[in-house]
């Protein structure tokens, strides 16, 4: 066999892909200076997103998380289009009534649950999901999907270990109890969570975000504390991230894309108690395709990126395309941020994929 004729019979890798436009279903954008740096990131890939609500004070009530679009779109480049997918932040003393209020406001999808103490600004979260079993039922009735930030906070439970349990002790009776509430269990990093989720019932989904399905917890430590890569649920061993690979390109419509971009000014992160987020805005579909190449999969990002979230939520599917070309180039080492500045998940590394027409 000639070299020409072994290069013709194998595969030639996909050059340009073509996407309906994408949406991300779990993003921080802060609020303030921030905002006219992290929007215009998200905007460039992603028509919607779920905008997450633990800003100091949280976002609890459907008039704040109104205020809070507008503050969102105005931070929008002229003529972008992009639509704020808004949240409440659900504490102890949430009220069935505001729930109802929200159910009613049509800018407002979904209500979060951090568990107390869990991670960033989850100080106001909830003690006991008992106490808001109310609320939980309200939100069954009035169709909103209930994001769970699912980690225990028992300082006796190993960290690692903290997702795994979570499902034990909290998860398995929130969905045995509240059969028709609609579940996204938030950037999952476990097997134990992929498990859960594949066998529940079509009411529970997952987020999946690129820094856990890209890395295993050593990248925390190479050669030396690596805080940019610090993010909770922590990152964890590469078995872990294998089943989430699997799980991500498995055209299961219960996974599917939520970076959970979270910025924080690099002095907050390279700092004796850093922060805890990954910031992947800007190149976050970029880093998705790198995963679904890697794993041979490029043909299942679309309905991970595009269609299976938008499904689960009960919205429409995007219109329009995007186009990723097969184009090496660098993550950058930095934005400004504010009076800041912020380094990207793998900043100074290079990607395989560019977005071709960034929406703006
Ligand atoms: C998020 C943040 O910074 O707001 N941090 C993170 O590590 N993911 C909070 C969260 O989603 O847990
Ligand atoms: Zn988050």
């Amino acid at each position: 066999m000639t070299d020409n004729d072994r290069r013709s019979q194998t595969p030639r890798p996909l050059e340009e892909l073509t996407l309906t436009v994408a949406d991300d279903w779990h993003l921080h954008v802060r609020d303030g200076a921030a905002l006219a740096t992290v929007v215009p990131h998200s905007a460039r890939q992603f028509a919607r997103a779920i905008i997450m609500p633990n800003l100091s004070p949280p976002v609890v009530s459907v008039a704040a998380a109104l205020a809070y679009r507008q503050r969102i779109l105005a931070a929008l480049p002229e003529g972008v289009s992009f639509d704020p997918l808004m949240t409440l932040y659900l504490t102890d003393s949430m009220s069935p009534d505001e729930i109802r209020r929200a159910g009613d406001c049509e800018h407002v999808v979904a209500c979060k649950l951090y568990p107390a103490g869990a991670t960033t600004g989850s100080d106001s979260g909830v003690t006991d999901v008992a106490r808001i079993s109310g609320v939980l039922a309200e939100m069954e009735r009035q169709g909103l999907v209930l994001c769970v930030h699912g980690e225990v906070t028992d300082p006796d439970v190993d960290m690692f270990d903290r997702e795994a349990i979570f499902i034990e002790r909290v998860l398995e009776s929130t969905v045995r109890d509240f059969p028709n509430l609609k579940i996204v269990f938030e950037h999952i990093t476990t097997t134990e969570a992929v498990d859960f989720v594949a066998a529940a019932s079509p009411t529970v989904a997952a987020t999946l975000t690129p820094q856990h399905l890209m890395f295993n917890r050593n990248a925390l430590f190479v050669g030396g504390i690596r805080p940019h890569y610090y993010c909770l649920p922590i990152l964890k061993r590469e078995s872990h991230r294998k089943a989430l690979v699997r799980a991500a390109v498995s055209g299961n419509p219960k996974y599917f894309l939520g970076t959970d971009s979270a910025p924080h000014a690099r002095n907050t992160k390279e700092a004796a108690c850093g922060c805890a987020g990954c910031y992947s805005a800007w190149h976050a579909l970029e880093l998705y395709a790198e995963v679904f190449d890697d794993a041979n999969a490029l043909g299942q990002l679309e309905a991970f990126a595009s269609f299976y979230g938008a499904d689960f939520y009960g919205l429409e599917r995007n219109s329009g395309t995007l186009s990723l070309i097969r184009e090496s180039h660098t993550v950058p080492e930095s934005f400004r941020y504010a009076d800041s500045e912020i380094t990207p998940l793998a900043s100074g590394r290079a990607l395989r994929f560019r977005l071709k027409n960034p929406r703006q």
